[in-house]
């Protein structure tokens, strides 16, 4: 590679390493996914929380494509000319054929570049392009499959656009990054027309591997056994699974989110990936090393004032003594564990009534699915509560009136006669409008699929209705958060500061971004060993339950054994005490290092040189190198924690009967103390080599 060495600061206590800077000023990066600026899962956050890296190192020279939607753009895009010369050209070449291409920065951190393709502007080229496709790779695709339909013409478009871009290059070299299936057609097109770029194929999950997962299929240990062709006809998924692993096998450098999914694309699309790209977060740093904490207890006051609302007239348990949980995600019931959760939930509802606890569980999903719009009960929830507020605070003032104006007189009012009648009727009204005939609603909306749908029917069959003597409670939200919305307005990341647990069980899970949220924001969480983020936590943390990781073992267990396990999490969990849920949090925390962009962008840098090198060999030299797993660094086991094996209470924090907020300070700093005595100048081997030029430092800060 014909470039200059960048040293990287390490990030703390992580290992340091040097790459080798790319000559970015001759070089144009592209990286085209359907989720660029619109939401879909977790290939958004990717995308998303990746752009202000990749911007710092490649400046004006990267670009993000993907498709144009009018509420998108008007939300987050602020419309702009190129700069670049030959990005405009290509812009406006397609413009003027007919196309519509918009072009502007996505208002996200870093402002990417966005190129933006209107679809179905573009859709009376489809037969064409179904007809260029079946050229390049015998791909047909059935004019019922919308979606499919829909990614041949953006892919047509991205081609399209690369070949503009490519046709007009002076002396400069493309890399184009391509996520996904979805994406996957610009790719297999750019390499039938034989565009001068080096290419990237990332998959976020495999086509089968989710299908054959949800069907319930013992997959992992049948990865080898299946008749890969067969199994996607029988599907009906024939001719996306084709455009897959075509894109796979274009591509000049393959990559995967994790090891296990690595594993997976072997099997199920047959290549293994080049390398594996970890999915990483933009951590955010506050000055004040507590602040995430603060944080919790703000946004935890705003679920306990829904929660108010919600289970008005059945308000007897004590809310400073109730725990948030929650589930959240793509709505796909199995693959996602919420199978697994609820049966763990209704034995924890057992285990909380039979030994008498205080405690209350209020579980959240949070997952999307067909709606009606809130339902009435849930609704009038909150205006109950909003009424009562409104009395108390009336009641308040004419209250404190009185007060004053006894205290200016030199008198103690009489306590038995502040309260006037009046006073007395509006509270008594006030307290019989909080009277209820039904239980609080299990959802938050009307369902559409009500009587079929997989969690209503699950928690009918298990009966955790909400009644009073449940100490589990649930709450079907299906809707992602919004902080506009009239009946819980917080946004998720809000949302997910004010829990005390995210519960994500997982069974099909190539990455999993919502435990990795939970991890930098400080807030403890369950993942699973089948999960690309429980393996990686597995592999760089000494004792994972310590630090708040809770991974359920779903891959030597039986599902029952697997629920067992999860119920002991969850119990133990529930058997904590404020101080050290708080102890606990500030170790989640600290890991949050390990899932910066600033550490593991380094594994897509390592994709893009590897690309160069064997789409332009004679330009981009890279020495033979083993790639870079993400083997080596481990955090240490806390101080503090016995060298017991690992198990929920043993590795939690030490147990103390006492509740006193006031020791929240104490401990806080304690735990600061507890943190420098961390030997983090660990004697695990240094991290992976990026590639073979240079070798790690070697250097452990503290
Ligand atoms: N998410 C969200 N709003 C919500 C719930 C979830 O934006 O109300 C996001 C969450 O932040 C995460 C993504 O949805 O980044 C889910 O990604 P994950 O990798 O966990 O799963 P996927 O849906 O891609 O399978
Ligand atoms: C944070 C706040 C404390 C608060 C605590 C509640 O640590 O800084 O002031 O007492 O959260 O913790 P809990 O786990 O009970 O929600
Ligand atoms: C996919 C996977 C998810 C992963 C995300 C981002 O949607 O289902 O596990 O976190 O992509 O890579």
């Amino acid at each position: 590679l014909r470039g200059r060495s960048l040293s990287v600061t390490s990030l703390s206590g992580l290992p340091q390493w040097e790459v080798e800077e790319l000559p970015v000023q001759d070089l144009l990066l592209f990286e085209v996914a359907w989720e660029v600026t619109n939401k879909v899962g977790g290939i958004y956050t990717v995308i998303q929380t990746k752009a202000r890296t990749t911007v710092d190192e490649w400046g004006d020279n990267y670009f993000l494509i993907g498709p144009y939607f009018e509420q998108n753009m008007k939300t987050q895009v602020e419309q702009c000319e190129p700069v670049n010369y030959t990005v405009k050209r290509a812009v406006e070449t397609m413009n003027k054929h007919g196309c519509q291409v918009r072009f502007g920065r996505w208002l996200i951190e870093g402002s990417p570049y966005v190129v933006l393709f209107d679809i179905g502007y573009s859709a009376w080229n489809l037969d064409r392009w179904k007809g260029d496709l079946w050229e390049a790779c015998s791909v047909g695709i059935p004019y019922h499959d919308r979606e499919a339909n829909d990614m041949l013409i953006f892919g047509s478009l991205t081609a399209w656009f690369l070949k503009e871009v490519t046709d007009h290059m002076e002396d400069k070299h493309v890399i184009a990054h391509f996520h996904e299936w979805q994406a996957g057609i610009g790719l297999i097109l750019s390499r039938a027309r034989k565009l001068p770029i080096a290419t990237i194929f990332t998959t976020h999950a495999t086509l089968l591997g989710r299908y054959l997962c949800a069907a319930n299929i013992d997959f992992y240990n049948h990865l080898d056994k299946f008749d890969i062709d067969k199994e996607a006809g029988e599907r009906q998924i024939y001719h996306r699974y084709c455009m897959e692993r075509a894109a796979v096998h274009c591509a000049h450098v393959f990559t995967t989110v994790s090891e296990i999914t690595a594993i997976e694309a072997e099997h199920m699309l047959r290549r293994k990936p080049d390398v594996v790209t970890p999915n990483g977060l933009n951590v955010k740093k506050f000055s004040a090393v507590h602040e995430f904490q603060n944080l919790h207890a703000t946004y935890k006051a705003r679920i306990q004032d829904f929660v108010r609302g919600h289970f008005y007239g059945h308000l007897d348990f004590d809310l400073e003594k109730t725990l948030f949980l929650f589930i959240a995600g793509r709505y796909e019931f199995s693959n996602k564990g919420a199978d697994i959760f609820l049966e763990s939930l209704s034995r924890l509802n057992f285990l909380l009534r039979m030994h008498k606890s205080d405690v209350t569980v209020v579980v959240f999903f949070i997952m999307p699915a067909k709606t009606n719009n809130f339902n009435v009960e849930t609704l009038k929830g909150q205006a109950v509560r909003k009424q009562l507020w409104d009395t108390a605070h009336s009641v308040k003032e004419k209250f404190g009136k009185k007060l004053y104006d006894a205290l200016l007189r030199g008198e103690i009012p009489d306590m038995h006669n502040i309260l006037d009648r009046d006073d007395l009727t509006i509270m008594k009204r006030a307290i019989f409008s909080t009277q209820r005939q039904s239980l609080p609603p299990v959802t938050t909306h009307n369902m559409i699929d009500d009587s079929t749908d997989p969690i209503l029917s699950t928690i009918r069959r298990i009966g955790l209705f909400n009644s009073r003597t449940d100490r589990v409670k649930v709450i079907l939200h299906p809707e992602f958060l919004s902080s506009t919305s009239p009946l819980l307005p917080m946004d998720y990341e809000e949302f997910v500061r004010g829990c005390h647990l995210g519960v994500f069980p997982s069974y099909y899970e190539p990455w999993g971004y919502t435990p990795a949220e939970c991890t930098v924001m400080g807030i403890p969480s369950v993942t699973t060993n089948l999960s690309g983020f429980g393996c990686f936590m597995q592999e760089h943390v000494a004792d994972p339950t310590a630090y708040g990781i809770y991974i359920v073992d779903r891959r030597f267990r039986s599902p029952d054994d697997s629920c067992n396990q999860l119920t002991q999490f969850l119990y133990g969990f529930c058997k904590q005490s404020r101080r050290q849920r708080i102890i606990q949090r500030n170790r989640t925390e600290r890991l949050s290092d390990l899932l910066d962009w600033r550490y593991l962008g380094r594994y897509y840098q390592h994709a893009r040189h590897l690309t160069l090198s064997r789409a332009f060999p004679d330009k981009f030299h890279m020495e033979p190198t083993t790639p870079p797993t993400t083997e080596g660094f481990k955090y240490p086991r806390p101080s503090s924690v016995p060298p017991s094996p690992t198990g929920s209470q043993v590795s939690s924090p030490q147990s103390s009967d006492v509740e006193d907020e006031d020791e929240d300070e104490r401990y806080n700093e304690e735990e600061e103390a507890e943190r420098d005595r961390i030997n983090i100048k660990s004697p695990f081997s240094l991290g992976p080599v990026p590639h073979g030029k240079k070798k790690l430092h070697g250097e452990y800060k503290n």
